[in-house]
């Protein structure tokens, strides 16, 4: 090239939850039947869609031609006056139709707001990190993404007085992401955490962001409380979505909710340049704004919710069980979302390690991708190799901790059960080796 093309920030740009898949993929040449435990499509591991759902999509499709057409840059003005509705009825801060922006899933959303945020302004986020977040801010700023530690000894809560200090000795920090229930972990933050973290930023004059996109996912003895129900008067924005809910993520549908911008023009000025960045692209999807309303208010929509979120907590009470006997692995039970991050203590994994492959194929293919890796990655391909189970490693997620994250989303019980037990046997095995 005559010039250097590559951004300073594309190193930052990785996706270890779909970069697994090229090693799966291989590994299917090579006969291993694999089972896809690494990403978060419920559609993808075989969830039905119930036929009131398919009905309204079918309807609109039919018959409203509109939903065919464009929508206005924001969003469909029905649609946003109707979460609006919905957001204002549960207390705390109150937002209009213009306070919304659809965008074309929440990736979008993602990339759009750390594009368009000043290229010194940093967002503090957790780690484990959902790779999303964490690659556009680490790419927008051309450097590492900047994380405050989840802790698994503190049920995956972070400690706030180690939040604050990173806070306070980084000037560039202009913001706090929170996941909420979390992507990797399936933590639900409890109000009083929440609380805590706002008081920094408020106490700092930072920015908040929660993405929301599992809130109404949520099974465990933790009550989801929302950004706009704790925020007081701080800036913020909530990203939510159909992606996981639904799940519709084919429908690449998400919203960002800005709250308070009024009380901060600077916060105010951004949020606009990112609803200009998205008049550039003319408008999101139109489709699933036109069948939100019909869903979300349906009569069958809440019994939907319990039923998907009632087997999410039968799996991660069976994961629990099965992990209980393991020494050497720390299992905190997912209250939310539908992920479980199992975490190796400290020295219990070493470069050495393996499983038994009896495919010569396979092993030599798996002994040649395990040098100068993570060790829990290592242990992640040693387990793809030997049982066909795909996670992600912990070690691509921004984590100092050794771990993998894997899904609860198996609908088949006996499959689940039986890729459960079988993994349990073979972290046992490994850790024996
Ligand atoms: C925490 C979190 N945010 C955002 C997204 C992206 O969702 P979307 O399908 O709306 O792009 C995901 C997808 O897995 C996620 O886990």
């Amino acid at each position: 090239m005559r010039r250097n093309i590559v951004h300073p920030g594309a190193s930052e740009l990785t996706y270890e939850i779909r970069e697994i898949v090229a090693v799966g993929e291989r590994l299917k040449t090579l006969g291993v039947p694999v089972y896809w435990e690494n990403i978060g499509d419920p559609i993808a591991k075989g969830r039905q869609m119930p036929q009131w759902i398919k009905d309204i999509v079918a309807d609109l499709v039919a018959n409203d031609d509109s939903s065919w057409g464009y929508s206005p840059t924001k969003g469909i003005l029905a649609t946003r006056q109707f979460i609006a509705n919905e957001r204002n009825a549960e207390g705390g801060v109150q937002i209009t139709p213009d306070d919304i922006l659809f965008f074309n899933g929440l990736g979008d959303a993602i990339q759009t707001t750390f594009m368009y945020l000043h290229s010194s302004a940093r967002v503090l986020g957790p780690s484990p990190a959902y790779p999303a977040h964490s690659s556009a801010e680490g790419a927008h700023a051309k450097s590492e993404h900047l994380t405050y530690d989840l802790l698994p000894e503190n049920g995956w809560l972070p400690d706030l007085e180690d939040l604050r200090n990173k806070v306070k000795y980084n000037p560039n920090i202009a913001g706090i992401l929170i996941i909420n229930p979390d992507n990797p972990t399936g933590t639900v933050y409890p109000e009083e955490t929440l609380r805590g973290m706002i008081d920094i930023a408020r106490e700092f004059d930072l920015f908040v962001i929660s993405d929301e996109i599992y809130s109404r996912i949520t099974y465990g003895e933790t009550k989801m409380v929302p950004l706009s129900a704790v925020l007081g008067d701080v800036p913020g924005m909530a990203m939510k979505g159909l992606s996981k809910e639904i799940p519709w993520p084919g429908s690449r549908c998400g919203w960002v909710e800005f709250y308070n911008k009024n009380v901060d023009s600077n916060f105010a000025k951004f949020a606009k340049s990112l609803v200009d960045a998205k008049q550039l692209e003319v408008c999101s999807t139109t489709l699933p704004q036109k069948a939100l309303p019909r869903i979300f208010a349906h009569s069958n929509y809440q019994a939907h919710l319990a039923g998907v979120a009632d087997e999410y907590a039968g799996k991660a009470d069976f994961l629990a069980d099965a992990f209980a006997d393991i020494d050497g692995l720390t299992l905190v039970k997912p209250q939310g979302a539908f992920y479980a991050s199992p975490t190796f203590d400290a020295g219990k994994l070493r470069n050495d390690q393996t499983l038994p492959i009896a495919d010569e194929a396979v092993r030599a293919y798996i002994e040649e991708i395990v040098t100068n890796v993570p060790n829990d990655k290592r242990f992640v391909y040693y387990l793809l190799g030997a049982t066909g189970i795909c996670v992600v490693p912990l070690s691509g997620m921004n984590s100092r901790l050794e771990g993998f994250r894997m899904t609860l989303l198996e609908p088949d019980e006996e499959v689940f059960a039986d890729i459960v037990e079988r993994l349990a046997t073979a972290i046992k095995e490994y850790l024996e080796s």
